[in-house]
């Protein structure tokens, strides 16, 4: 498949380490020109969302909404603003999430938030992690979901293990979590933890 990865960061090179060696054809956007933003969301038939969460409105829009329009985007974004030092707060919430701006924003993107709620290493790796932990998707239609839960077997996730937690106003308790992963790894000594969701069978 095509991918277009919008994102240079850590999680842009991890996520197009990964899509490569599964044998997808991974093109990584950037503010650069020569890699711009524009020409990797025109490659991707889904394209990712790994941009500095303060900066994704921008980024996506140098995307261009044309490029976005009908694929699934997976939002991998968080919107924390660090200007105060740490922690970190987030610019949105409660009421709304970075993901459901951005499906505002381009309405014909088909936004799915995922991945967002764990290390980079981990997406892609989730055995670095041991025993059985969750990851979540959230979005406003089930095919743009499914697409996403089968890469995410691909990168390692059981299917027991995929979590849809429904429309993407979801988003925001996934978003809202960061407070709490921050604190985490602070007090774990690591980044490699993540959620495990215990339930009554
Ligand atoms: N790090 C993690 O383990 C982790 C885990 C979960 C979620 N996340 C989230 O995933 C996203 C990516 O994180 P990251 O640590 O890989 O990288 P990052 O440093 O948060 O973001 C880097 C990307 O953002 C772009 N960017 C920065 N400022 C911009 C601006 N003003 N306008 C347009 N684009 C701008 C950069 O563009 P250039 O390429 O042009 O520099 C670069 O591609 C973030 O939203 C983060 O919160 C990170």
């Amino acid at each position: 498949m095509r991918i277009g990865m919008l994102g240079t960061g850590v999680v842009g090179r991890t996520l197009e380490a990964k899509l490569t060696e599964l044998g997808h054809d991974v093109k990584v956007g950037s503010r650069d020109p020569e890699r711009s933003f524009a020409a990797a969301a025109a490659h991707g038939e889904i394209v990712f969302n790994a941009t500095n969460g303060m900066a994704s409105l921008d980024a996506l829009g140098m995307a261009g909404a044309e490029n976005l329009a009908g694929k699934v985007l997976v939002d991998v974004a968080n919107a924390l603003d660090g200007s105060a030092g740490f922690p970190p707060v987030l610019s949105v919430c409660n009421t709304d999430s970075l993901a459901e701006q951005i499906q505002r924003a381009f309405p014909e993107a088909r936004v799915v938030k995922a991945l967002n709620t764990m290390n980079a290493d981990v997406m892609t790796n989730p055995a670095l992690v041991p025993g059985d932990h969750n990851v979540f998707v959230a979005g406003d239609e089930d095919a743009a979901k499914a697409e996403v839960r089968s890469l995410l077997q691909a990168f390692g996730w059981p299917e027991a293990r995929i979590m849809d937690l429904g429309a993407l106003d979801a988003a925001r308790g996934m978003e809202m979590y960061l407070p709490l992963w921050l604190r985490l790894f602070r007090a774990a000594g690591t980044p490699h933890v993540n959620i495990a969701v215990a339930r009554e069978p």
